[in-house]
């Protein structure tokens, strides 16, 4: 082992981390085929994570010195790592039910409506429950609404949808002036508080969108103008003096229909951009193009999009693998129409069909 360096292994492949690291970071440095799903924990934004429960997995040697499984699944973006730890994700049957009743819980409330929503396309809800769901939920009571509130002309809050992930409150917290929104209550009553408003003006205000894993804060300059998988996203930059300037703008046609931040394969904006830069700049010619943006999640975004080496979902492949027979493709095939009319199947076929007609004259 190198100095200051912890070995772990996850779902069988060993990695170096360094202490303090998380499960789920060390998980994401192997790639995605370990990386446990986060809808709570978001990278670039301090004390993210430990709400939405997407992540657990099972601990099945704490450390080299006490080689002992932790007894309940833990929330790998906020448990760290220690040296010789073993970690199960996907290998782990226990791990991969549980996150079927996490999706499920989640979904209790958040309403299915995702053909009008926004968001839908690069929802991670959505890709949750599509790859770790189950096709049926068992919740038949009403879900939870909340009465509708503007929150000014650029951001559309959508409480229905809010998976209490906190995000936004962090984006709000450590990205703008002061926060001036929060989750007021408890339980199954907390909802985003009435004063996000007054973080709407704030110039770095935007992000929130952009953080937000569901559809519960949209742009309102995008709404219902295109379904996400239809546009065209290009890499532009401008020089801005508040911001980096580095955004993906959305194209319909030779309009630009959307600006947002760049976001890496993990879902997580690389740099967070300005207001001015996200609503006010929405002509081609404020911007130096860079070319077609490489959509790095493997959702709806980047199966049909540049690129040809999407990553199908492990988890559905898998599923297909132990329910579904081969296809048996070892018949040989006829050619056409007079070879099928020679084959022995076809003859067969034909006599049948006299044997029929005969019998039922
Ligand atoms: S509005 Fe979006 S980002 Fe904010 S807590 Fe709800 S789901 Fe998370
Ligand atoms: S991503 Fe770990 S608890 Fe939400």
């Amino acid at each position: 082992m190198e100095e200051n360096k912890f070995k772990v292994t996850i779902d069988g492949i060993e990695t170096e981390v360094a202490p303090g690291t998380t499960i789920l970071q060390a998980a994401r440095q192997i790639g995605p085929e370990v990386a446990p799903p986060a809808m709570c924990y978001y990278k670039p934004l301090e004390k993210s994570g430990g709400k939405c429960r997407a992540c657990l997995v099972k601990v099945a040697q704490g450390s080299a010195k006490d080689t002992r499984a932790m007894p309940k699944l833990m929330a790998s973006c906020i448990t760290q790592v220690q040296d010789g730890m073993v970690v199960e994700n996907y290998t782990n049957e226990e791990v991969v039910e549980t996150r079927k009743g996490i999706v499920e819980f989640l979904l209790l409330n958040h309403p299915l409506d995702c053909p009008v929503c926004d968001q839908a396309g690069e929802c991670s809800l959505q890709d949750f429950a599509f790859k770790h769901g189950t096709e049926a939920q068992r919740f038949e009571e009403e879900r939870r609404t909340y009465e509708r509130e503007d929150i000014g002309d650029k951001i559309q809050l959508h409480m229905n949808r809010c998976i209490l992930c906190y995000r936004c409150v962090h984006t709000a917290d450590q990205i703008t002036d002061g926060r001036c929104h929060g989750v007021m209550y408890r339980g199954d009553h907390a909802e985003i508080s009435t004063y996000i408003s007054k973080a709407v003006d704030n110039d770095f205000s935007g992000n929130m969108i952009d953080v937000c894993p569901v559809g519960a804060l949209t742009d309102k300059t995008f709404r219902f103008k295109n379904r996400v998988w239809f546009s065209k996203p290009v890499d532009a930059h401008r020089d801005c003096d508040k911001c980096s300037g580095k955004v993906h703008l959305w194209y319909k046609g030779d309009e630009v229909i959307r600006v947002t931040g760049r976001k890496n394969q993990w879902g997580e904006v690389d740099e967070f951009i300005c207001n001015t830069c996200r609503f006010d700049k929405k002509e081609t010619a404020d911007w130096v193009i860079e070319g077609p943006a490489k959509m790095q999640r493997h959702s709806v975004l980047s199966a049909n999009k540049y690129r040809k080496d999407a990553i199908k979902p492990e988890y559905a492949l898998k599923h297909a693998a132990q329910n579904y027979k081969q296809i048996d493709d070892s018949r040989p095939y006829n050619k056409s129409l007079e070879e099928v009319k020679e084959s022995e199947d076809y003859k067969a076929l034909m006599d049948k069909n006299k044997e029929f007609k005969l019998l039922n004259k």
